[in-house]
């Protein structure tokens, strides 16, 4: 498993703990209710399961298990892999903090660097969209 991989997915997984910590305590506190604070988690929640644990789960499989080229860069442009982990990471970062504090700009910023990511992350995808080689045409 490539470095990159290594890295989006173990980030995931401690989105994924996060998450599902919020949305267990949100779940708890419908049950027996404590706080109505706790519904401030609600949106953390969300971008934590869906943008830090689902798409960079998928970005970081993805990253490994496309087809690779023959040369020696056998995974193309590596380093925009590596720019759209640090700036998914930082956008969603940036996005809660927004929310927390109630700082729309903060909140737009982090969207912002989310979009790069996911554009850089394709950018370096794209060109390993390919037919295996030697595969037949059309197959
Ligand atoms: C990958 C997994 C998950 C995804 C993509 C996800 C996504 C979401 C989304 C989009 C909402 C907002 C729904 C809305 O406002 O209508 C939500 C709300 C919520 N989630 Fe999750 N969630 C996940 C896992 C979990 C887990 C594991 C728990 C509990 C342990 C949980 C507990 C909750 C609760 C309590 C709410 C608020 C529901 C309400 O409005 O009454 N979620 N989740």
């Amino acid at each position: 498993m490539p470095r990159l991989t290594v890295w989006m997915v173990r980030a995931a997984l401690l989105h994924l703990g996060a998450g599902f910590t919020f949305g267990a305590l949100m779940l708890l506190n419908k049950g027996a209710p404590v706080s109505g604070e706790i519904w401030r988690l609600l949106w953390p929640h969300v971008e934590l399961v869906l943008v830090g644990w689902t798409l960079q789960l998928g970005m970081g499989v993805a990253f490994w298990i496309m087809p690779r080229f023959s040369g020696e860069r056998r995974y193309g442009r590596v380093w925009l892999g590596w720019a759209a982990f640090g700036l998914l990471n930082a956008g969603v970062v940036a996005v809660i903090g927004g929310q927390w504090a109630g700082v729309d700009g903060l909140v737009a910023a982090g969207r912002a660097l989310e979009v790069l990511a996911v554009g850089g992350f394709a950018l370096h995808l794209w060109p390993r969209i390919k037919p295996l080689g030697g595969q037949a045409a059309g197959a």
